[in-house]
């Protein structure tokens, strides 16, 4: 296979294996069940990965008979996942307030510790084929991922993980671990609001520089 850019045009592609996959099977959208139906999507989630493949930084392994294997979503870091209290889907919703929580926690533990000016892209979705795992596809990807950074002049990559196999990816990379939630220790009212399977423990957010070898 090759890894090549994600473009419009591979849009609906991506959007099949992502809807086939990772709407269902990142630990966060299966604990929530996000999909509730066969063949039903999530709408919030669709455009937050069409924004993504608008930025042009994404980037997908595709086999030479067209087949995509696997893609990483890519986009130019906000410091948090956007207005929460605006998403209509109970169930996204939930996700988001998690993320954008570990994210307000992250923000300045990063300002002390890089400079306020860096440029930085965040591997936002992570996905592979479901018959294609464990043989290095999400590894290959957050690879490329960190060259587009580098010739896009990010001086930073971001992956925040969610799950367990995710987070063992970047850290075979050399990725530091700058943030950790474990699931355990977020509640609402005092109760814990995801109670993932093993081995998912933590989101956990990780940085590389474009530049270190
Ligand atoms: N069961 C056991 N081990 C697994 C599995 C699995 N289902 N999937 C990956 N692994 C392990 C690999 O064996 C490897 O560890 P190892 O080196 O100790 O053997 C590590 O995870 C990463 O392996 P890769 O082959 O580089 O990754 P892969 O192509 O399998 O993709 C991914 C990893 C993307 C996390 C995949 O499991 C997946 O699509 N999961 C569902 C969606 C998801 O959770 N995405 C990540 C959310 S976080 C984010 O999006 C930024």
């Amino acid at each position: 296979y090759e890894i090549r850019i994600v473009t419009e045009e591979d849009t609906e592609a991506v959007l099949e294996l992502l809807k086939k996959n990772f709407f269902l099977d990142e630990p966060l959208n299966d604990y929530v069940k996000l999909i509730e139906f066969k063949d039903s999507t999530c709408e919030e989630l669709e455009q937050f990965c069409k924004e993504k493949i608008h930025e042009k930084n994404s980037v997908m392994a595709i086999t030479p008979s067209g087949q995509i294997l696997g893609v990483s979503l890519n986009g130019t870091l906000e410091e948090d996942y956007g207005d929460v209290e605006q998403c209509q889907n109970p169930k996204f919703k939930k996700i988001l307030k998690l993320l954008n929580h570990c994210a307000k926690i992250f923000q300045p533990i990063f300002n002390e510790r890089f400079p306020k000016s860096s440029k930085v892209l965040n591997i936002r979705v992570l996905s592979s084929d479901s018959a294609w795992r464990g043989q290095g596809i999400a590894g290959a990807l957050i690879k490329r991922s960190r060259q587009i950074a580098q010739e896009q002049g990010y001086d930073l990559i971001r992956v925040d993980c969610s799950s367990h196999f995710s987070a063992r990816a970047v850290s075979k990379l050399g990725y530091e671990l700058v943030y950790e939630l474990k699931y355990e220790d977020y509640k609402d009212n005092g109760e814990v609001v995801f109670k993932l399977p093993h081995p998912h423990t933590c989101v956990a957010f990780f940085i590389q520089s474009t530049t270190s070898p």
